[in-house]
């Protein structure tokens, strides 16, 4: 089984770039299939959820190119199918996007329901409210499949009664090809949000306010093609980040945004690091003593919750008692019990974890429950001085393109392995 073999212990040193951000890709990537003209995305991360997307555009009647690793053509003027369906398309959240896109371009769309990362409930009654305000009828048909049909959109005023990253996205998509205006209220303000705002202005849209919690959309009759580069990814940057502090390291991560990653500098430098900004990359010198201190995970400009085991991993080697509170998921502590192997110490109370810091960590069997926290465990094992493996890292695959490659570069031991010869080999390798 395909796991990673760990040898932690050293601090991470060196430089990282920072590729295109998974959850703008997402979205974009589904919006592409709006217009029927062809469509280039640069910066395309090369992961296991956006290969999912490109299948799926596929699997409609959509042509991708693939132009070079990060870079593809996607020509969905023969799409000719409005059923977005199959095992794989079930596994990922933003299958979701394609209700929005398909509803915008053809009225219609059937959308298997969302899966994606086990961390809640996770509804999306505000997608489906939302597109009902445009005018379309929505219905759970059987297997699963979400179906939303309209005769006619029209332009509606929406208020988003939680704010919701996947909602405003999802209607902004619908919204753009409606007839008249639509305001979405109570909005996202996430990066990935402007992101695809822009994207669907370069197709013609005109959406303003994106960045805000006030969206204005006036409705075009078609978009046309477009070439657009996907913003770096705010999570991967910030899981680097979070690595040198964690490994007592010196992490530069290039080709960034520095605004997006400021809610992460900040705490960075609350628990006792260096963090140094430049125009596109930001350093962060790590400690020998981390700091405690607590955190509430909030939509954007807040601490991002995609960010909270990263950080939770951070706060068990600080000095003290931290608190964690999660505050946009219901079910996002799965990996504590997973730490707690390696001699964290941390007790989960409701939506909160009570963290009392320890020296270090010792090395342990992981699983990785889901995405971000998966890529915690790693750089935890990293941190561990030992021999740790982490499994389940499918998980890992959908979010972080080359994690194991990205960590070999700033000196940590990690390799993946398929079976137990390439794990004794790993180990035996880091013994002699
Ligand atoms: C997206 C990201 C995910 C990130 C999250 C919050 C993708 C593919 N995933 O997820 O990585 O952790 O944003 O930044 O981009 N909610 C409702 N009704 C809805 C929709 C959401 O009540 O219709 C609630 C959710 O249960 C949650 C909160 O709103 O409590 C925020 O969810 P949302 O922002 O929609 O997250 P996702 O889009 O699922």
């Amino acid at each position: 089984m395909e796991q990673y073999a760990i040898h932690g212990g050293q601090p991470l040193i060196g430089e990282v770039e920072i590729g295109g951000a998974k959850n703008a890709a997402l979205a974009i990537l589904a919006a592409a299939i709006m217009t029927d003209d062809v469509v280039t995305i640069e910066n395309v991360p090369d992961v296991r959820d956006t290969k999912v997307m490109l299948e799926a555009i596929e699997s409609i009647g959509g042509r991708v190119e693939h132009i070079d690793r990060h870079t593809v053509k996607i020509d969905a003027s023969k799409i000719n199918d409005f059923i977005v369906d199959g095992e794989a398309v079930k596994k990922i959240r933003a299958s979701y996007y394609f209700l929005g896109a398909l509803l915008g371009k053809k009225n219609k769309a059937c959308v298997v329901l969302p899966g994606g990362c086990n961390i809640g409930q996770r509804p999306i009654d505000m997608h489906l409210k939302g597109f009902r305000a445009l005018g379309a009828k929505n219905e759970i048909i059987g297997n699963g499949r979400v179906e939303t049909v309209a005769e006619k959109l029209t332009g509606a005023h929406i208020y988003m009664d939680v704010v919701t990253v996947g909602a405003t996205m999802n209607v902004m998509m619908a919204a753009v090809l409606a007839e008249g205006k639509t305001i979405i209220e109570n909005a996202a303000k996430e990066p990935h949000i402007v992101d695809l705002a822009n994207f669907l202005n370069s197709m013609g849209a005109k959406v303003k306010g994106a960045g805000t919690d006030v969206i204005r959309i006036t409705g075009v009759e078609s978009l046309h093609g477009s070439t657009y580069a996907i913003i770096p990814d705010q999570i991967e940057a910030g899981t680097y980040m979070m690595a040198a502090a964690i490994t007592n390291g010196n992490v530069t991560v290039k080709n960034v945004i520095p605004r997006h990653l400021e809610s992460i500098s900040a705490k960075l430098s609350e628990i006792g690091c260096k963090v140094i900004e430049s125009d596109d990359s930001v350093q962060v010198i790590g400690t020998s003593q981390l700091t405690r201190t607590h955190i509430k995970t909030l939509p954007y400009p807040g601490f991002p919750t995609d960010m909270q085991p990263q950080m939770a991993v951070a706060l068990a080697l600080s000095d003290g008692t931290s608190i964690v509170t999660e505050s946009i998921f219901e079910n996002r502590f799965k990996y504590v019990g997973e730490l707690l192997k390696m001699g964290a110490d941390i007790n989960v109370q409701g939506n909160s974890a009570i963290i009392e810091g320890v020296s270090c960590f010792k090395p342990a069997p992981v699983v990785a429950p889901d995405l971000r926290a998966g890529a915690a465990l790693v750089l935890a094992a990293l941190a561990a001085d030992g021999f740790s493996t982490v499994e389940d890292i499918r998980f890992i695959e959908r979010g972080y393109e080359d994690f194991p490659e990205k960590l070999r570069a700033l000196g940590g031991n990690i390799s993946k392995v398929d079976s137990e010869e390439e794990l004794n080999r790993f180990k035996f390798r880091v013994v002699s």
